[in-house]
């Protein structure tokens, strides 16, 4: 039997203050509106890190809801994967914090840097890692202080972001029924650093916003179709589409291009707005929370992020 990488369990964070689109213009006196946040990016308001809240405390209490979905204890976990773009420290990697915040203290753990792209490329370095008998049991996580690195007088940035942290359990399991991660793919092209970047290590953040955008449209097009070709699958077979939550436009573009109705694509960009690394977890551990996405659904994840970087993981739930 072939030896696969199951989702067992997920789970999201989201800090307690949540900032509405009038909030954050009237906070920082910014030239915009409600309606103009609205219409551009579908986002209507997003979660703000607290004193004290950091990519590690929120990543810990996603892995926490996790792996209690997966009824699995934290002893069992041998990986530790965790993309963010906003660690605590420069060293030890959140990853290490987060071992430590949650009492794992064997196995091994470290940080992956793709930006919004983070969490397809920490599962694709887990699934890999798991196949191949390095692992048996990892927390894959993706979490996010952006409110940390913006620069709160860009309308054009500031309004699009938000903070939280998203988590799987990952299990390597031998399974007959085709259940678990079926392929990733992962790209990066450097020509385009400058359009999406975070200046120096602590910010703030910068973005060609209509130039990523043309991006995001035509690369995770490309990537959503190079996952099903890969696996001999046609578009009708996919249940959920859980994309990466940066602007509701694109969003809907990708389920038209797959000709998905709106009801099979996971939305929370209007709620968290972008949280980066973390918005493909946390979107995923919401739809499989409510009972949307059950086991042996097929589900697409994609994401495009700094870097750039894009990719997409298809995987039977
Ligand atoms: N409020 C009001 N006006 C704003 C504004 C705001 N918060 N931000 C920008 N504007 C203005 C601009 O200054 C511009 O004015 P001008 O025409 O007088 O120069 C106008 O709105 C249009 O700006 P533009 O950037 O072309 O708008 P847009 O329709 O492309 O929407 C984004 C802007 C950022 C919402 C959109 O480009 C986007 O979502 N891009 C992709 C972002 C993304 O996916 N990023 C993350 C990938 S990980």
């Amino acid at each position: 039997m072939p030896l696969r990488s199951v989702i067992a369990g997920c789970g999201g964070c989201l800090p307690a203050q949540v900032v509405t689109n009038e909030e954050l213009a009237a906070r920082h006196g910014l030239d915009t509106s409600d309606a103009w946040i609205r219409e551009r990016s579908g986002i209507t308001r997003r979660h703000f890190a607290g004193p004290g809240e950091t990519a590690a405390s929120m990543g810990a209490e996603a892995a926490r809801r996790a792996l209690a979905q997966a009824g699995i204890e934290a002893g069992e976990v041998d990986a530790v994967i965790v993309a963010t773009a906003t660690p605590d420290s420069a060293f030890p990697a959140t990853a290490v914090h987060i071992q430590r915040l949650l009492g794992v203290t064997r196995g091994f753990g470290f940080d992956v840097s793709a930006a919004c792209t983070g969490f397809i490329y920490a599962l694709a370095i887990a699934d890999s890692m798991l196949r191949t008998g390095q692992a048996r049991c990892a927390l894959v996580i993706g979490t996010e202080v952006y409110s940390r690195i913006l620069d709160w007088t860009d309308r054009g940035t500031c309004v699009l972001f938000g903070d939280g942290a998203g988590a799987v359990v990952l299990r390597a399991e031998e399974r007959a029924d085709g259940r678990g991660i079926l392929s990733t793919h992962l790209h990066a092209d450097g020509r385009h650093a400058d359009i999406l970047h975070v200046e120096g290590t602590t910010g703030p953040l910068r973005m060609a916003g209509r130039e990523v955008f043309k991006h995001a449209v035509t690369k995770l097009a490309a990537v959503v179709e190079e996952a099903l070709a890969a696996n001999g699958l046609p578009r009708e077979a996919v249940d959920w589409l859980v994309p990466h939550q940066a602007n509701i436009r694109i969003i809907e573009a990708m389920g038209r291009k797959l000709g998905l109705p709106p009801e099979q694509v996971v939305v929370t960009v209007d709620r968290h707005a972008n949280t980066s690394a973390a918005s493909v977890p946390l979107a995923l551990a919401e739809a499989v929370e409510d009972g949307r996405i059950r086991k042996g659904d097929l589900v697409l994840l994609e994401a495009i992020g700094g870097g750039l970087t894009w990719g997409a993981a298809l995987l039977r739930f």
